[in-house]
């Protein structure tokens, strides 16, 4: 007879947020309607905010390069408290103090365009990570005011509440592929092949294409524009949108799931949530056939 080994500790969680789904979802709906309501009042400016805190200008996503710094500092911060200097501890709290709240933004923009599992586990994510900062924050006014007893004991509690968001963090990435981009296993195409035939694309417009690599079936979207022919991956980085069924905005093609836009010159990413860029294809014709394959640099 088999042994059901115990639950791991992972699953634990996992059970506790999924049981508490029927709460989770209309909450989280009513804080991205918020915060998509905020970007939106803020007009160009506020897209513009909301892509800086997807990282588009770093070509990274700006969140887990910022959790460096707080988990960093307060890291140092407890050792100092255990075995170091005083000051150093106080100045270790304040500086990871600081660095969360761009995180947090970070954070909050890129948990907008999530849904599901990974938005409800965001939000518990989010919501343990304010309860660890408003602990550090106090904590500081707490040395600062002298309390020191009191300080180490409340910057304790919040390291700990934050070792737990930090492991909700990691299953968000690591487990539900958030912020991973869809075409990180996308084989390259070593050697010309069809993807349609050009009489099959209009000027100015968005096409489908297909091309089989190793076997697998790669959507691609098109463009026939001023005598050139251009060439995505069809399957949008952020989550896998269809982008030979989004719109053509200037020299971009916006994905119909989140509204990223990616030029389609070299894939590049213009507008987020999307923080990596389209696989480009180098296109020609051949016999009335356009052909794709991925150029020599990027192979
Ligand atoms: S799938 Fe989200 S923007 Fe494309």
């Amino acid at each position: 007879m088999a042994i059901a080994s115990p639950p791991g500790v992972g699953q634990v969680i996992d059970g506790v947020i999924e049981g508490q789904a029927q709460r989770l979802d209309p909450l989280a709906e009513q804080v991205q309607g918020w915060l998509r309501n905020a970007v939106a009042r803020g007009g160009p400016t506020g897209l513009q905010l909301k892509n800086f805190l997807h990282g588009i200008w770093l070509g990274h996503p700006l969140h887990p390069a910022l959790t460096d710094v707080p988990i960093g500092a307060w890291s140092a911060a407890l050792l100092m408290d255990l075995f170091g200097p005083s000051k150093g501890a106080d100045a270790a709290v304040a500086i990871g103090t600081l660095a969360a709240v761009p995180t947090a933004l970070a954070g909050l923009a890129d948990w907008i365009d999530t849904e599901g599992k990974p938005r409800r586990v965001g939000l518990v994510h989010a919501t343990l990570n304010s309860l660890g900062l408003g602990l550090y924050v106090w904590s500081w006014l707490a040395r600062r005011s002298g309390n020191r007893q009191l300080g180490v004991l409340l910057s304790t509690t919040g390291y700990s509440v934050g070792v737990v968001s930090a492991w909700l963090g990691g299953e968000l990435v690591d487990r539900m592929g958030t912020g991973v981009s869809r075409n990180a296993w996308e084989p390259p195409v070593q050697d010309f092949q069809v993807a349609a035939r050009e009489a099959d694309l209009r000027e100015g417009q968005l096409a489908a294409g297909e091309i089989t690599v190793d076997g697998q079936k790669l959507p691609l979207v098109l463009l026939k524009q001023g005598g050139q022919i251009y060439a995505l991956s069809g399957v949008c980085s952020h989550w896998g949108g269809p982008l030979a069924e989004g719109q053509l905005v200037g020299e971009c093609v916006q994905c119909p799931w989140h509204g990223s836009q990616f030029s389609m010159r070299d894939g590049s990413v213009r507008q987020g949530p999307a923080q990596f860029a389209q696989p480009c294809f180098e296109t020609r014709v051949r016999d009335g056939n356009v052909e794709v394959r991925t150029p020599r640099a990027a192979r």
